[in-house]
């Protein structure tokens, strides 16, 4: 069994202070998913880059349909996301779970279409030797455009498609997808539905917020689920938390 689990930028950093980890979220993140039996069974972490990914992006003008040619503007996003998951890393470590890092810049490519082509088996090999490969939003190389932003939710979903997830979950600060009054909406099964609820998001955000985030989900045949931090175990029980979106 496979489970692909995005911890939002948001969660794991303060998105309004530049370059700041959220170190007592990530801690928690990673206890949770240590007392899971799904870090033993096919876990494969992605991670967005909140105020270490969107900060740099925007200063440099970049976005997923935005590139640039210049090696050390894409450089110095990378280096900002390997910052983060660094310390991802060493806080996985911290509760013993067998993580290792997958850099997408180093692995991942959009063509001239921007169709994303990411090298599954790696992770595969990984997953089979017990591993616990934790990927992260990047710049990639874009065919006649540079490098672009690459997202972790758009990873998210080409990986849950490539490696066949059987459970998708995106860990977000809200504890799913709100309705304009601030419940959750417990199902999303069309965009339009809940058009009127899905604004803009309010922090530095290069890679389109929770509707960006719905759409990507709604492509998916595994239904995926948006939840807050306080449901991960939930999730990692059941499958489902938060927001299911089919
Ligand atoms: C953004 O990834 C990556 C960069 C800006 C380099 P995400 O879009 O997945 O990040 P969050 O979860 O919204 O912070």
């Amino acid at each position: 069994m496979v489970t692909v689990l995005k911890l939002g930028g948001s969660v794991i950093t303060d998105k309004d202070r530049p370059e700041t980890v959220d170190s007592a979220s990530v801690d928690r993140a990673a206890a949770t998913i240590a007392d899971s039996p799904v870090s033993d069974a096919g876990l494969v972490l992605v991670h967005g880059g909140g105020s270490f990914g969107h900060h740099r992006a925007s200063k440099h003008g970049l976005s997923e349909s935005r590139g640039s040619a210049d090696a050390t503007t894409l450089l110095d996003i990378h280096e900002g996301m390997g910052e983060l998951n660094d310390a991802v890393l060493a806080s996985l470590h911290e509760h013993d779970i067998s993580a290792l890092p997958v850099r997408p810049l180093s692995v991942g490519f959009r063509d001239g279409d921007g169709r994303l082509s990411f090298a599954a088996g790696q992770l595969e090999a990984m997953l089979a030797e017990g591993f616990v490969p934790v990927v992260h939003g990047d710049v990639v190389v874009q065919t006649g455009q540079g490098g672009t932003i690459l997202s972790g939710d758009e990873i998210v979903a080409t990986l849950a498609r490539s490696l066949g997830a059987n459970r998708v979950g995106l860990c977000s600060t809200v504890p799913g997808v709100l309705d304009a009054e601030g419940a959750v909406i417990p199902e999303i099964r069309s965009v339009e539905a809940v058009a009127d609820s899905l604004g803009e998001s309010e922090t530095t955000d290069v890679t389109g917020g929770m509707a960006g985030k719905v759409e990507r989900m709604l492509s998916l045949k595994t239904p995926a689920s948006v939840f807050g931090l306080e449901d991960l175990q939930t999730f990692l029980s059941n499958g489902t938390a938060g927001t299911i979106i089919r």
